[in-house]
């Protein structure tokens, strides 16, 4: 007896947690699992109201459940043992021009799991378990301010926002002083994040359109998994920076998507728009984009995620990374895609959304907006037309069946327009001496380096970029949309040169910089593969390959790292074909576009290989999520 009160007292300090851990959840494979008009949370068995673009388990279907998530083949989850379904609305371009509405390409998406400061446990989600966050239904705005909020106790929760990475805020995102009623709202305390879309293009360095959400971390065992509307809850300010659920709730972990769009891509096609409208259209037919919402239903093999809340502060790294992870890791060069249950055109120019949802918020009105497309069960309540007009296939594919649609394209494009406007509009790039001492001290903005337990700010990120680049920008541009092209090429061109004196000569861990060299698919430089550093730059990745014993280190397209004993191929390129920024260091360059600046004992030319590897190259378009984080 008095043994067991000493032990609970010893499991109750165990328990409590005093800083926040985190472990990001990162996919690989080709394009989402699906994109596809299902919803087996809101609308199980038919349908749903609207399209959805869908990660997670093979198993994902009309009526999935966590049992069955469980049986998947596959996963586009890295960790094997999460076998959850994660969806959210597909975001529409619709054409300024002719008004069809096409998909906008899905860049990737990165699910955190949060392991908050409490007095609780936290705990695994219960197999099964159904969440829904953000509010299908919103056409007009749900706070007075742009800004999130996750405790209960100070006003409604509003736990969806939407960051839109920019090179300059000037002009600002947001029309100032936005009500909500004709345009979407700043976040008071972060320029490059608020509610709705934006007017302006999403123009950060490989970073554009993001939709943000936090799921509630409380769930009451007194109901069903099933029991979405009821069954969770938000934890609650306790004070000392802890956050504590109901007596008698599980506190499992907090769960944020970010889901990337490559809305930057189409900017050619809303130019005109810009300041005045977005052409951005989730796919429940709201314009504002103050209904962003996800669904979620875990299929985590419980003990594997529990382990990993026990034990792994991996960070940015990934789950995947984390020391003794159960059930391994599944190989990035391969894909888990299916087929959608309902056969209906989602892809290529359409006339309608699918499901057919009338445009509704802002200019067109709120008219049948409070149902339209949202998503709600029956659709009673939904001004949805021909919901049943499709079929639904008997089966899924198997895993290994192509994609109904492939969505996830080259961010390389991007920032290769970026690089060659640079060379067009500048010819004498101005050179900042030291980027880091641009950074301002104003008060939203924390130190440059995330701290261990915290996560790097959007606005950190975003306000590195513009405030060095304002007012280089004035001074290179006088063109009103142009003006965001030239502060981003300023930044590209400023690297180059900070780097060309940088990385000469330069060496790091006794190994020194030998040149700037061209790889290819098959990777070059194949030792090690993109070792999960973070936020890459060249001391990072050099210190690493030499501290893991290879000769030769090279860094390529802004954010990753390969480590090898000799080149298969050696091709040596002018510098300045290694001209991106490196994510994790400003001012420093971390090669190009399929090309490695390369690091070598003494800076002799690296010599050829006759072995090489196939690799897959779909991880190379899709870059690490460090570019672009948030604060919370
Ligand atoms: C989904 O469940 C419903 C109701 O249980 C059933 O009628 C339907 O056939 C199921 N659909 C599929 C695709 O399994
Ligand atoms: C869709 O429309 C755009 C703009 O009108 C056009 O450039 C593109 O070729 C069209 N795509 C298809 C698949 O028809």
């Amino acid at each position: 007896m008095f043994l067991n009160v000493i032990l609970a007292a010893l499991v109750a300090s165990v328990a409590a947690k005093d800083s926040r851990t985190f472990a990001v959840l990162q996919h690989y494979g080709k394009g989402p699992l699906t994109t596809c008009r299902a919803d087996p949370v809101v609308s199980p068995g038919v349908p749903s109201s609207h399209l959805h673009t869908v990660m997670g388990a093979s198993n994902f279907g009309l009526n999935a459940t966590g049992a069955s998530l469980r049986q998947s083949q596959c996963t586009t989850a890295r960790p094997k043992a999460d076998l959850s379904a994660y969806w959210f609305p597909t975001l529409f371009f619709k054409d300024p021009i002719d008004g069809h509405f096409e998909q906008v390409e899905f860049f990737y998406m990165n699910v955190y799991y949060f392991f908050e400061a409490t007095n609780d446990k936290i705990k695994s989600f219960p197999v099964g378990l159904k969440m829904l966050s953000g509010n299908a239904q919103l056409r007009t705005a749900p706070t007075t301010t742009g800004a999130t909020n996750m405790d209960p106790s100070k006003g409604p929760i509003q736990p969806a926002s939407i960051t839109c990475p920019r090179s300059s805020y000037d002009p600002p995102s947001y029309p100032v002083n936005s009500d909500g009623s004709m345009a979407g709202m700043v976040d008071p305390n972060n320029k490059g994040e608020g509610i709705g879309f934006p007017f302006q293009d999403c123009d950060g360095y490989a970073s554009p359109m993001r939709v943000d959400l936090h799921f509630p971390s409380c769930y009451n065992p007194a109901l069903s998994v099933e029991d979405y509307k009821n069954n969770m809850q938000f934890p609650t300010d306790a004070g000392s920076g802890k956050q504590d659920c109901p007596a008698g709730w599980i506190h499992t972990p907090h769960v944020f998507f970010e889901t990337y769009w490559n809305t930057h891509k189409l900017l050619p096609r809303f130019q005109s728009m810009i300041g005045k409208e977005s052409p951005f259209v989730f796919a429940n037919g709201d314009v504002t984009g103050f209904s962003a919402h996800g669904d979620m239903i875990s299929g985590w093999d419980e003990a594997a995620l529990q382990q990993i809340i026990d034990n792994c502060d991996a960070g940015h790294a990934g789950m995947h990374t984390c020391p003794g992870l159960i059930g391994g890791v599944n190989d990035p060069s391969g894909s888990c895609n299916i087929e959608c249950p309902v056969d209906e055109a989602v892809s290529g120019n359409l006339t309608k959304l699918p499901g057919n949802n009338p445009l509704a918020g802002w200019k067109y009105g709120t008219a049948g907006g409070s149902g339209a497309g949202s998503g709600t069960a029956d659709g009673t309540s939904s001004s949805v037309v021909q919901l049943p007009s499709t079929t639904a296939k008997s089966s899924v594919s198997s895993a290994s069946s192509p994609p109904a649609t492939t969505l996830v394209t080259s961010s390389k494009s991007a920032v290769t327009a970026i690089v060659s406007t640079s060379s067009k509009s500048i010819s004498t790039p101005p050179i900042i001496s030291s980027i880091e001492s641009a950074l301002p001290v104003s008060g939203s903005l924390s130190a440059p380096v995330p701290s261990v337990t915290g996560i790097p700010t959007t606005s950190k990120v975003i306000a590195t970029a513009s405030t060095e680049l304002e007012p280089v920008s004035t001074v290179v541009s006088g063109g009103k949309t142009s003006t965001v092209w030239d502060t981003t090429t300023v930044w590209q061109t400023t690297t180059v040169y900070g780097d060309a004196t940088a990385s000469a000569g330069s060496s790091i861990a006794g190994l020194a910089y030998a040149g700037c060299y061209k790889d290819a698919s098959n990777r070059v430089l194949a030792g090690e593969i993109r070792p999960n550093l973070g936020r890459i730059s060249n001391t990072l990745c050099v210190t690493y390959c030499a501290s893991k014993g290879w000769a030769i280190a090279g860094t390529e397209y802004g954010g990753q790292c390969y480590c090898g004993n000799s080149l298969t191929t050696v091709e040596k390129l002018a510098e300045s074909e290694c001209s991106l920024a490196c994510e994790g260091r400003a001012g420093e360059t971390c090669g190009g576009s399929w090309a490695l600046s390369v690091y070598t004992k003494g800076g002799v030319a690296p010599s050829a290989a006759q072995k090489r590897h196939e690799h897959n190259h779909f991880e190379h378009h899709r870059r690490s999520a460090a570019h672009a984080h948030r604060r919370r």
